[in-house]
């Protein structure tokens, strides 16, 4: 029984995270959310039961203003192309929404409203006046991330409103030293701003009640990273913004005010069932027995967990979600997926490059989905899967199966004489097929319920491979007809277990089976083709992928980091001669290390212990995201010695350790060639 259903729910509302319509959408965004949310909806249906899946693009926000302004368009022409463009990207990878739209939509705008009105009614919000930075050039207030300065605690003079990325520390505006604006450049003036707040901390308690103790089941990536955020203990929240581009805050006094993306953007789902249902779209909402799973990316755990439920809780009427499956990152050929510097494989592009062949990038994207850590894509892996198992595995058993039965019996189901032991064994073999599938499905594994739905196809393989039907043509037909009666029966099998994740391909198989979909629930019969049930004729359900066609993709990938590289180059360019003198006033050494540890609550931060060949000092650097502290323990490095001293969070530090760092910001502390002794001069 579905784990839902044993709850007694009725029916369940499969929302999927609004996309930012501030470009494509790629691989990543369907790995992570949108194939999985998918395979759970379209499995749901096949078992016949109530189901919606709500989805929509997020079309507010800061960053949508910033491309807008970088193109000299409005932020409506941004969301307008981009909706277009996401919409029909998952139209065609087959990703099957109830509705789709968008949150600059009329009824989301009521939806939103209605929604803030009834908090602010009820009391919901605190109101709080606050001085904030204001760009008198631009004539607006500053997100946090539009605001730069020189970070307070390590003196870098690039540190950003809300982050320094050098020494890692959170930030807010304030902390920072000459804060400047980043839009305009003037400095920005302190003007004092009124905002609502939600008070999450006094929501705290039953938080910690309903995920903690409620919903122990939830993935240990989400119930891990809740724990953590309810452990620091919750503050209030500003759900407006001073911005010309959202909902207008709809109460009194609230002019140039909006709702803050993140208050409106999850309320997009309810307004979208609205748009999809005029009349019965609270039963799915407020009903008990509806069952609501969010299907999100990790860096929306917190909205989606915490943030979102609080505000259905405040407002009084709203089931919470029953379950929150997030998925980790997906990388790309090793590097973080990034839209700014193009690395992405992007969905419209793969369509054009790879028609028809949506269900193998779905069944790739499966296969390796970053369910429980950060994964890799990478196209040699993309070729392996598909000639390697889609073709070879699951396309040539059904070829086979099909092919042959067309060859001895003009493709009609023969019939199936005397069962042999190794028949009876097979058959077996996949009786609990069906128990295995639904309950990794049941419990959001999608990456091993299709594994286990690919075992079946080996199994099928093998039986092909072990009975040789196409020897006993001659002697026994009544025995080839029985093997291929079987082979046909885990065929049809097959049909329905790939149907979730592989829907172009399943309906190419039915069609040629010549039946409508099979359902569910009959998955793991040996009954499923009658005998003289008439099939199509058979086509490749799956081809093999040339290495020219791989090397072509790798090439684009390898353009891009080139441009890229050009570009940061022209970013960061070779800055202006200096004399020699100018060089030899920094005197560069080679020093040993004698210990390092981690500087605590600063993420980037280690400690070292140096030995400079007369004496030991202390150097703090910002290199512990990339180098476990042992792993430079007892290595020589070079580090500039006349630095005066500075204070890092609190450590004096008597120095600077010199390494490269590459444009994507990777580093690699410099050692000298061979040992040398420490105290040695760098010329
Ligand atoms: O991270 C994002 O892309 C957000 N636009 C997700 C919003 S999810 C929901 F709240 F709408
Ligand atoms: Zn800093």
């Amino acid at each position: 029984m579905h784990e839902g259903m044993e709850k007694g729910f009725k029916r369940t509302l499969i929302t999927t995270a609004l996309p930012y319509a501030n470009g494509p959408v790629h691989i990543g965004h369907l790995a992570g959310v949108y194939v999985p949310a998918d395979i759970y909806a379209r499995y749901l249906r096949l078992k016949g039961e109530e189901v919606l899946m709500i989805g929509g693009s997020d079309e507010h926000g800061v960053p949508i203003t910033l491309r807008a302004k970088k193109e000299g368009i409005t932020p409506q022409d941004v969301v307008d192309r981009f909706h277009g463009i996401i919409k029909k990207s998952f139209e065609e990878f087959g990703i099957s929404f109830d509705i789709y739209s968008r949150t600059t939509s009329e009824t989301h705008r009521q939806v939103a409203s209605d929604f803030f009105r009834k908090l602010y009614e009820k009391g919901e919000f605190i109101e709080k006046v606050s001085g904030q930075y204001y760009d008198e050039e631009a004539k607006q207030f500053l997100a946090d991330r539009y605001i730069v300065g020189t970070c307070p605690h390590c003196k870098n003079e690039h540190a950003y409103g809300d982050q320094c990325e050098a020494c890692g520390t959170s930030l807010s505006p304030n902390d920072l030293i000459e804060p400047k604006s980043a839009i305009s450049g003037s400095v920005p003036v302190l003007k004092e701003t009124k905002h609502w707040y939600l008070p999450l901390d006094k929501h705290e308690e039953w938080l910690r009640q309903w995920i903690l103790e409620d919903h122990k089941e939830w993935k240990p990536n989400v119930y891990g990273q809740c724990k953590s955020w309810l452990d620091m203990g919750l503050q209030p929240r500003a759900v407006s913004r001073d911005l010309d581009w959202g909902i207008p805050v709809p109460v009194e006094g609230a002019e140039g005010k909006v709702l803050y993306v993140w208050f409106d953007a999850p309320i997009g789902y309810i307004s979208n069932t609205k748009e999809l249902l005029s009349d019965s779209w609270e039963t799915w909402w407020k009903d008990p027995e509806s069952k609501i799973v969010h299907f999100i990316g990790k860096d929306n755990i917190v909205f989606h967990c915490i943030v979102f439920p609080a505000m259905l809780k405040a407002e009084g009427s709203f089931c919470l979600p029953e379950n929150v499956p997030s998925n980790e990152f997906l990388n790309l050929e090793g590097d973080k997926i990034s839209t700014s510097r193009n690395w992405a494989v992007w969905l419209h592009e793969y369509l054009e490059e790879f028609p028809g062949k949506q269900d193998v990038l779905r069944y790739v994207l499966t296969a390796n989905a970053p369910e429980t850590k950060d994964n890799d894509f990478t196209w040699k892996d993309f070729q392996a899967r598909n000639n390697n198992e889609l073709v070879a595995i699951l396309g040539n058993f059904v070829n086979r199966a099909l092919v042959l039965t067309q060859k001895y019996f003009e493709s009609k189901v023969p019939a199936r004489a005397e069962l042999t032991e190794y028949d009876q064994q097979t058959f077996a073999d996949f009786a609990n097929v069906k128990e295995e599938v639904e309950r990794l499905l049941d419990t959001y594994h999608f990456r091993e319920a299709q594994k286990e739905a690919m075992n079946l196809a080996r199994i099928g393989n093998k039986y092909l491979a072990d009975t040789e039907p196409w020897k006993l043509a001659k002697t026994d037909m009544a025995r080839v007809g029985t093997i291929l009666n079987i082979a046909l029966q885990i065929t049809a099998n097959l049909a329905i277990a790939f149907e979730p994740f592989l829907p172009y391909s399943m309906q190419k198989l039915n069609a040629m089976l010549n039946v409508e979909p099979l359902g569910w629930n009959r998955l793991g019969s040996t009954e499923l083709l009658p005998e003289g049930h008439q099939l199509n004729a058979p086509e490749l359900l799956f081809e093999k992928i040339e290495d020219t066609t791989i090397e072509a993709q790798v090439q684009k990938l390898l353009d891009t980091k080139k441009a890229n590289e050009v570009e940061n180059y022209k970013a960061n360019p070779i800055r202006e001669n200096i004399t020699f003198d100018d060089f030899t006033k920094l005197d560069i050494r080679v020093g040993t290390v004698l210990e390092c540890t981690k500087v605590p609550k600063a993420d980037k931060l280690l400690q070292f212990r140096i030995d400079d060949g007369l004496q030991q000092r202390t150097i703090v650097s910002g290199i512990a995201q990339q180098y476990a502290p042992e792993e430079l323990v007892g290595k020589q490095i070079c580090f500039i010695a006349n630095l005066a001293p500075r204070k890092l969070k609190g450590i004096v530090s008597e120095g600077m350790i010199l390494s490269a760092e590459d444009f994507d910001g990777k580093l690699a502390v410099i050692m000298p060639q061979k040992e040398v002794k420490p105290g040695s001069e760098v010329k």
